[in-house]
């Protein structure tokens, strides 16, 4: 996971100030219901402990995710073939990419990253890992269609999106990636896609509220961001993470609960919470067999295969770009 905001394609005003940043927060502040965008829970504080998070002991779908990549890698090499462009969205991450590519042989590797920074750097630790291995990496933002680079245009395609990232997105959003996806990576293409499964809510829960304090101090961590780049004054004291299940839309939700009456500003506009009361940070969705099919049909993917770890915690599911035809 990365800085999804990164340095390279930031819009600021004269001030120095991310101008989408404050305008998603005076937005988000101002709803009944206090919202704001995940995406701004990973600055560089963010990044660094959304990486500690994957190490905690309750934060399972990390390593779930591997065991898989590591239990399957046979299945890998005789359904995706070697020869393929491996496109992937988001930049690298350190363990489960090399997983997948030693498996795979690839052709060509193509990172794609809003986050320039990131790439470069998740494309310097893969060309080191596999040294005759042609990386390609793109800066842009992979919510939007992507021109992949000439040198990939006759490969076939895998794109590969781990993490259970799609989860983070409302269905709406989640739908127009997998669209923009396979607009990105053509037809015949295949997807290869970790999505995380509905579970016990106490398992999911302790996941997203570790004992040691490190998914609260990643939520509370935006408030301290408002502050440092909004100019506000926000008493982050006064708030608390809370994970809670959501069980009507299959999601763990993160919210920011003030603990008294709390007043502030940002960006010298007024705002005030009641006890109680929360902003909304995160959603990540959970999935069944059925749910997750859906969602990548709606995304016109056809779901080929289907893996579980040993726990069956987590779920990566191989697809095919849907060939289009009549149906009844
Ligand atoms: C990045 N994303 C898939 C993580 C998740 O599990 O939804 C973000 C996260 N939030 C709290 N813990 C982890």
């Amino acid at each position: 996971m990365t800085a999804r905001e990164g340095l390279a394609l930031v819009e600021r005003d004269e001030h120095g100030v991310d101008t989408k940043f404050r305008e998603d927060v005076l937005r988000g502040l101002s709803e009944p219901q206090k919202a704001l965008p995940a995406r701004w829970l990973y600055d560089d504080a963010g990044s660094q402990l959304f990486e500690d998070i994957t190490q905690l002991p309750e934060y399972y779908p990390t390593r779930a995710e591997a065991e898989i990549l590591r239990a399957q890698c046979d299945k890998f090499r005789h359904l995706i073939g070697e020869g393929r462009a491996v496109v992937e969205f988001g930049s690298g991450s350190s363990v489960k990419t090399p997983l997948l590519l030693g498996c795979i042989a690839p052709a060509a590797y193509v990172p794609l990253d809003i986050s320039g920074e990131f790439l470069r750097a998740a494309a310097e630790e893969l060309s080191a890992k596999f040294p005759g291995l042609p990386v390609h990496p793109v800066e842009a933002d992979f919510m939007r269609q992507v021109q992949l680079p000439a040198a990939v245009a006759d490969l076939p395609k895998l794109g590969f999106f781990p993490g259970s990232t799609i989860g983070n997105m409302v269905p709406r959003t989640a739908t127009d990636l997998l669209r923009t996806m396979r607009a990105t990576l053509g037809e015949g293409s295949q997807l290869l896609i970790g999505m995380d499964l509905v579970k016990d809510p106490a398992v999911l829960e302790a996941a997203y509220d570790d004992a040691q304090g490190v998914t609260g101090a990643f939520n509370l961590n935006l408030a301290r961001r408002i502050n440092r780049e909004l100019g506000g004054t926000i008493p982050v004291d006064d708030l608390r993470h809370v994970a809670r299940w959501n069980d009507d839309f299959a999601r763990i939700e993160m919210h920011l609960q003030a603990t008294r009456d709390i007043a502030f500003e940002v960006s010298a506009k007024r705002f005030s919470m009641a006890a109680g009361e929360t902003i909304h940070t995160e959603n990540s969705h959970k999935f069944s067999r059925r749910s997750s099919y859906q969602l990548l049909l709606a995304g016109g993917w056809t779901p080929r295969e289907r893996w579980t770890d040993g726990e069956g915690r987590f779920s990566l599911i191989l697809a095919d770009a849907t060939i289009p035809r009549s149906a009844p």
